[in-house]
């Protein structure tokens, strides 16, 4: 029904997914300290230093173990997301941990293998499919833009001049948002696939070392799903869904690394949105706070509404199982613990002012006017709609 004005109080959802032993771990004879319980929901991590100190356990939603499949994850955690921003709710999937413990194997996992394919890949699949069974003159239009922020600033993956740095902005009708984004059309998901691929490309750009830059930056895939329909009123509504598919820079602390001069600056400046998204957590959930420090940061301004807003939410901690990174695994599970007390408000949005999808019909009926009227015009249109049939 696209007359649904229906707000629901949701809490965002938190996850836990702990990666197996790699190579090097195992070489070095790392101890396993963390064991999950998939039954339970729990995560517990031993202390093996001090074995008088009782075992750490938290409860969470779901849990997933080391042996956990990718589709899965999927299933469980993302799937109710992407249909509900098939429906016109905003959706949020964070991926949240130390470098190295499987954020981005889950957020996008090996595309090019299908049962290794994370989140994102996945969800290409799911929305073209849902488009296809759709029915009557029900219209879709879906496109995506992908960025990164490093040091504090916006790179658009997906723009022509990769040296640019773009603006967020605000503006009372439409919120927050990055002046001169690229937004790209897609009419399938292999079209999706090779735009991230592009933006993958440019990720690299101007990184000396890759593995360091993306433990650094902050990567957000937006995919935006507008759905015409005929209301009950007998009119055509749109109803618009935003989904970010979040891969977080590292969570781990400057200290351990050892970062000096500019790599210090550019830890700071990570930690500047990750301090300032914990602030945000904390000042959500205490109860206390008047004053929530979205603006403090640029990846908390653009993610303000997935956290404590207009959004279905849910996030992932990632950990490792071994005895090394047990006070990052705390650190991580403490964090992901207290983002579990998030309540959001996440309704449908029906005829937003930033639609394209009444405005390119518009353009289409005036086109098809003009034609019929004959009118030798030149007609360029450079957008396609996915046609549900
Ligand atoms: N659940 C998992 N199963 C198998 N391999 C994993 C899993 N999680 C992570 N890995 C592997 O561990 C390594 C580090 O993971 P990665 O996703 O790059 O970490 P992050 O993005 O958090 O820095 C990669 O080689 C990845 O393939
Ligand atoms: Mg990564």
């Amino acid at each position: 029904m696209a007359s649904n004005k229906q707000e629901v109080s949701d809490k965002v959802k938190v996850v836990v997914r702990c990666r197996p032993f790699n190579q090097k771990e195992k070489m070095m004879c790392h101890k396993q300290v963390v064991m999950v319980d998939e039954i339970r929901g729990t995560i517990t991590v031993n202390k093996l230093e001090n074995p008088h100190e009782p075992p750490k356990t938290f409860t969470f939603d779901t849990v997933f173990g080391p042996d956990s499949k990718q589709l899965d994850v999927y299933n469980l955690t993302a799937r109710p997301i992407i249909n509900s921003v098939l429906e016109g709710y905003n959706g949020t999937i964070f991926a949240y941990g130390q470098t190295g413990t499987g954020k981005t194997f889950t957020m996008e996992g090996v595309r090019a293998v299908p049962e290794l394919r994370g989140i994102i890949p996945n969800s290409f699949a799911h929305v073209f499919g849902h488009i296809a069974k759709a029915e009557g003159d029900t219209r879709f239009l879906v496109r995506v833009s992908y960025l990164e922020i490093y040091n504090e600033e916006v790179r658009d993956l997906l723009g022509k001049d990769q040296m640019q740095r773009l603006e967020v902005k605000e503006r009372p009708d439409v919120g927050v948002y990055i002046k001169d984004l690229s937004g790209y059309v897609v009419n399938n998901a292999d079209d999706m696939d090779r735009i991230m691929t592009m933006g993958h490309k440019n990720r690299s750009v101007g990184a000396t070392n890759m593995n360091e830059h993306s433990s650094r930056s902050h990567a957000i895939f937006t995919i935006t799903i507008e759905c015409s329909e005929k209301g009950v009123d007998g009119n055509q509504h749109v109803r618009m869904g935003k989904l970010h598919l979040v891969d977080l820079a590292g969570s781990e602390r400057q200290g351990k690394t050892g970062a000096t001069g500019q790599r210090l600056k550019e830890a700071t400046k990570i930690n500047l949105s990750l301090s300032t998204l914990g602030n945000v957590i904390s000042a959500l959930v205490d109860g206390k706070s008047t004053h929530v420090p979205y603006r403090n940061s640029k990846l908390t301004r653009l993610l303000q509404d997935s956290l404590g807003g207009n959004s279905k939410t849910m996030m992932c901690a990632n950990i490792g199982p071994a005895d090394y990174n047990y006070d990052e695994t705390i650190s991580t599970l403490r964090y992901a613990n207290r983002a579990k007390n998030i309540k959001n408000k996440a309704r449908i949005n029906e005829d937003p002012k930033d639609a394209l999808l009444r405005q390119f019909q518009k353009e289409i009926e005036e086109l098809k006017k003009k034609l019929e009227e004959g009118e030798e015009e030149v007609i360029s249109t450079s957008v396609v709609l996915a046609r549900a049939s």
